[in-house]
């Protein structure tokens, strides 16, 4: 079977356990999920899912790549799942449905974590046509290289399957070009495709099931290592589908839970997110290689509590700490400072590749400053100091060095910093 560009290995990621010679093994232990009348869940949890998109994220609770059958007079399926998962999800919607009753094929996003089942389910079916936005059907073309029978849509075109109706309304750059929504009357749900996911495994589709600290903790690492640099679309698309007055009773998004019990207060975080979100606190993120920038950022974290007791302060060695958890303390900072020593002229590997992960996420409305230890240059701090400025952060101060280790004065004056640090923050951005 011809697998495209994809090479063998890919296929090779499935657990042992999985037996594809019989699958009446993994039936067993991969059911499908009803969530109304017409609506299942047809998609693949995946528990043991540490990294995602290469080495970019990190998924400390695993994921989930939800696919939904809808059974009307005609039936739909919306989006597919990862590609090491696509025979197992072939053979179990085998299970569930005549896969020649398929009339429409919905793809709200082509990026392989969900369109990575499409060859394998379109070799046993392949006139059915996949309804995608124009941008799609590029995005499908260009990873599979097929002609398939794709159907461009949108915002406001609509799919009638017999008692119920699917409207699409398109939503570029959250997170790709071609994402797009699908809303269905029957049942008021919304199929948001990543937007408004989480990469979160659980054995419950719904929100009110699991633990809502660890939800909300992965909803919000998912916008900010994710949806963060789209803000501004987010925002002016949940204007536009609020303004449709379109009653929500689910939101079934691509990874994670489903939004049932209340699902407008995950709605309500991104408004909050996309404009520009902080909270009262300071995160420090540093390196360090003879632990006296570590000195320095502790010193300078102490004149943070000092100066006002109610912030809250939060220190990330960045070699140590995951650095999406990093970015997400970040993303909740109002302020964020940098600490590097000194190391060939420049800051450390490990700095330069969360600045430039900050740079890409583009966090509005932040202020920043840097720190660091050195023995005979000492240039790091003038060049984070740069690179804080490419990132769009507003710069406190020029930032406090420290010849060789620090002794007492030195601590004091990293106190002292630390003080002058709440103080700026609390001045208006310009
Ligand atoms: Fe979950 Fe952008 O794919």
């Amino acid at each position: 079977m011809n697998r495209g560009i994809f090479p063998p290995e890919l296929h090779n990621c499935m657990p042992k356990k999985f037996n594809f010679v019989n699958p009446i093994i993994y039936t067993c232990i991969y059911m499908i999920k009803q969530i109304t009348e017409k609506v299942s869940w047809v998609g693949k949890v995946d528990w043991e899912l540490v990294r995602f998109h290469g080495d970019e994220y990190s998924t400390h609770k695993g994921s989930s790549y939800n696919s939904y059958l809808i059974r009307d007079e005609k039936v739909a399926l919306i989006d597919t799942v990862w590609l090491p998962y696509d025979r197992e999800f072939v053979s179990n919607l085998k299970q569930n449905v005549n896969l020649h009753d398929i009339d429409y094929i919905i793809m709200q996003h082509n990026e392989i974590d969900h369109s990575g089942a499409l060859m394998e389910l379109l070799d046993e079916i392949p006139d059915t046509p996949i309804y995608c936005t124009k941008k799609g059907e590029q995005i499908i073309r260009g990873h599979y290289h097929k002609d398939w029978n794709f159907v461009n849509v949108k915002t406001g075109d609509q799919l009638c399957l017999g008692q119920s109706t699917l409207t699409f309304i398109e939503a570029p750059m959250l997170h790709w070009p071609d994402t797009m929504f699908t809303y269905m009357d029957e049942g008021h749900i919304l199929f948001s495709n990543d937007g408004f996911g989480q990469h979160f495994a659980s054995e419950s589709l719904y929100n009110s099931d699991v633990n809502q600290e660890e939800l909300m903790y992965e909803a919000e690492k998912y916008y900010a290592n994710i949806l963060c640099p789209f803000s501004q679309m987010v925002s002016r698309k949940i204007q536009q589908i609020l303004s449709m007055n379109l009653p929500i009773d689910l939101i079934c998004p691509s990874h994670g839970i489903i939004w049932k019990d209340n699902p407008s207060q995950i709605v309500e975080k991104y408004v909050a997110w996309s404009d520009a979100y902080q909270e009262n606190q300071i995160t420090i993120v540093y390196d360090t290689m003879w632990q006296s920038t570590r000195l320095m950022a502790q010193a300078i974290a102490d004149g943070i509590r000092e100066a006002d007791s109610e912030i809250k302060v939060k220190l990330m060695n960045i070699t140590h700490d995951d650095k999406n958890d990093v970015l997400t303390e970040c993303f909740h900072s109002s302020a964020v400072l940098v600490g590097s020593p000194t190391i060939n002229n420049g800051y450390s590997f490990a700095i330069a590749g969360i600045l430039e992960m900050m740079q890409g996420l583009k966090f509005k409305k932040k202020k920043a400053a840097s720190f660091g230890s050195y023995g005979w240059s000492g240039e790091a701090v003038k060049k984070i100091n740069a690179h804080l400025e490419n990132c769009g952060f507003e710069l406190l101060n020029d930032g406090m060095t420290c010849l060789w280790v620090p002794e007492a004065d030195t601590l004091d004056k990293c106190r002292e910093f630390g003080r002058n640090i709440v103080e700026s923050i609390h001045s208006p951005i310009n």
